[in-house]
């Protein structure tokens, strides 16, 4: 299991997408979305010892610690396989670096599971196996999941294909090359490539390519030392890679949810349930929650 593209999402700190954002919203998508962790949480006992599977920078954590003033639980733990390093919140709350396929968790030692866009991202073979045995009898479990129809999936395949015509771009291949260039004609060359691919990619896609605009207007504007641009300049590209490798685990991951029923051993040990949070009339995931018996 390769961690790279998601060690450099929550090490940078521009990272302007991260989840912990939306989570605050209280109206539209992520207000669904938030309601359904607000009764979740609301479940908790003050004994209760609580772990986030995939926790990336904490953003369920975040959302819990904004949404009471008494943390409801003993302890929270998030978990993820990237180094991330969330802010402090609360004495209570903690980060271990693990692979949730072997958590290093004692039998019967957790009261809450949660996961949010984290859990499909592993082999939920193994993930869950590590659930339920980490669960104390009647413990708990909610895990919220990507779905294939859901327009976030959709949104990241326009994106894969906008940014994946930049990366295969010869220009941007070799944009190295562009150290002999003067300023102006590194602008000049950048403005040109930017047009052509705004106007050969789908509409969908436009928003994908203005992004990247907004990087090189941001950073031509910082520096006209070309040998520092150009560096910039890959910089940028890798960070592309890394957010197309991103999404297209992201994809990966709502088909892994989509077929949790055949890849999970759901026997007499659980109970469960498998639902779809909506919010007007369109998919916004999986709701996989349940307890053990
Ligand atoms: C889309 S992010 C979600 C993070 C967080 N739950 C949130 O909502 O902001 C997916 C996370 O899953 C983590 N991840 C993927 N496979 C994992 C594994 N096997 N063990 C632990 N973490 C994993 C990645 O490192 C990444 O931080």
């Amino acid at each position: 299991m390769t961690t790279q593209a998601w060690d450099a999402y929550w090490a940078d700190p521009t990272t302007t997408n991260s989840f912990a954002f939306d989570y605050t919203e209280t109206e539209g998508p992520y207000g669904t979305l938030n309601q359904f962790w607000l009764d979740v949480f609301a479940a908790f006992k003050d004994s209760d010892i609580v772990v986030d599977l995939a926790a990336g920078n904490g953003a369920l954590a975040t959302l819990f610690t904004q949404s009471r003033t008494e943390l409801n639980c003993a302890a929270w733990v998030n978990i993820d396989s990237a180094t991330a390093k969330p802010d402090k919140l609360h004495d209570k709350i903690t980060f271990a670096q693990q692979n949730i396929e072997q958590l290093e968790l004692a039998d019967a030692s957790v009261d809450h599971f949660v996961s949010m866009y984290g859990f499909e991202y592993s082999d939920i073979t193994k993930s869950f196996s590590q659930i339920v045995r980490c669960l104390k009898p009647h413990g708990r479990f909610a895990i919220f999941m990507h779905h294939p129809d859901a327009i976030i999936t959709k949104q990241s395949k326009v994106s894969i294909t906008a940014f994946n015509q930049v990366l295969k771009d010869p220009f941007w291949q070799t944009i190295h090359t562009c150290e002999r260039l003067s300023f102006p004609e590194l602008k000049n060359r950048l403005l040109q490539n930017l047009n052509l691919h705004l106007q050969s990619v789908a509409t969908e896609g436009q928003d994908d390519i203005k992004l990247i605009g907004q990087n090189i207007f941001y950073l031509l504007q910082s520096n006209n030392n070309v040998g520092w641009c150009v560096a910039q300049l890959q910089k940028l590209r890798q960070g592309i890679l890394l957010q197309v490798e991103r999404l297209t685990q992201q994809i990966a991951a709502a088909e892994t949810a989509s077929m949790l029923t055949q890849k999970i051993v759901l026997d007499n040990q659980v109970a469960w349930q498998i639902t779809t949070l909506d919010f007007q009339g369109s998919t916004l995931g999986y709701c996989f929650t349940g307890s053990k018996n």
